[in-house]
């Protein structure tokens, strides 16, 4: 099965289940039954990272798609794949049926994991104390992408209503408490911060922003290359950032992503929360952040009074 195989089938399924049916908790965080089991869950720390594994953590609507083309283009050109080892390296991948993160499918996929060639790519949207242990343990680097909290809010409340895996919200009043308790899939993003921040002088990990990546994607793309030691030439980086553009990708979206590339690729701008957010919403949001990530060194790297506050 392809990426875009499975995400049809995936939407097509969720279409059929009552929303009650749609998500599950563990650990107090909830995950949709779509795409995730709890099963796999319970074998979590049964992945084997290598050491020259390529991780990236990101809340989810963080741009996690995004730097996986990003990364994916980056560890292909550095490998100097021919175009058969390219396509047998996405047909491993395909036949093995592990798909988009390491959360998604069922609990055998990290035996069969296993036989992914190196350097393998990981994604993931699980907080750090949910992490399969081994990773913090070995030398496997980690790169963290971090969005604004109004713009992640905004973007991930039009996923909700638009995506059948995830529950549908009545108003975005409605769906702001939730988003402000934690209660949407993948939970709180604040306590995901929270918890990365304990990891932010970690020597493997490596922040980045959505917003810095717009400001300068040319520049993102080779500061990423450096942190994982992909070896390109300023031109081949060059063409890694061309091909990024969300013009680019959205124009590629049905091949790489099938239907869902409808509702991935939606306006990816800075600001657009200021459509949505009320004088309230503002306040409570703006007090939150002050209160949790304000004062930590991964908060002061959001910028939040360029992008929250202007
Ligand atoms: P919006 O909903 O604000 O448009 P994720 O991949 O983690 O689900 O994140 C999705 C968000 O990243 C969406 O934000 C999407 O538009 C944005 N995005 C995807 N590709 C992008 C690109 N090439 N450049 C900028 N933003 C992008």
């Amino acid at each position: 099965m392809t990426v875009t195989e499975y995400l049809d089938k995936a939407l097509a399924d969720s279409e059929k289940a009552a929303p009650e049916d749609l998500v599950f908790s563990h650990k107090g965080i909830l995950y949709p039954f779509t795409f995730c089991n709890p099963e796999t869950f319970q074998v979590l720390d049964s992945f084997e990272v290598r050491s020259d594994d390529v991780i990236l953590a990101g809340y989810p609507k963080n741009g996690t798609n995004w730097l996986d083309q990003i990364l994916n283009d980056l560890v292909i050109t550095a490998a100097k794949y021919t175009e058969e080892e390219m396509n047998e390296r996405i047909n491993i991948g395909n036949e093995l049926s592990v798909f988009l993160r390491l959360e998604f499918g069922d609990p055998e996929k990290f035996k069969r994991m296993k036989e992914l060639p190196s350097r393998r790519i990981i994604i993931t949207h699980l907080p750090p104390q949910v992490l399969p242990k081994s990773i913090f343990k070995s030398k496997a680097k980690i790169l963290l992408l971090v969005r604004n909290p109004k713009d992640t809010a905004v973007s991930y409340f039009h996923f909700h209503n638009n995506m059948p895996p995830l529950p549908s919200f009545n108003s975005w009043n409605e769906y702001f408490t939730a988003f402000m308790h934690g209660k949407l899939c993948w939970g709180s993003y604040f306590d995901y911060l929270i918890e990365w921040n304990k990891h932010i002088d970690d020597e493997n990990v490596m922040m980045i922003t959505y917003e810095e990546m717009k400001e300068n994607r040319a520049s993102g793309v080779k500061r990423i290359a450096e942190f994982f030691g992909l070896l390109l030439t300023e031109e081949q980086l060059q063409a890694v950032a061309e091909r990024s553009s969300f013009q680019a990708m959205k124009a590629n979206a049905q091949k790489t992503h099938g239907a869902f590339g409808n509702v991935l690729f939606r306006k990816g701008d800075v600001n657009d929360w200021k459509k949505l957010f009320n004088e309230d919403q503002n306040q409570e949001m703006d007090k939150t952040f002050e209160e949790h990530l304000a004062s930590t060194k991964l908060g002061a790297k959001i910028k939040y009074e360029v992008y929250c506050k202007t």
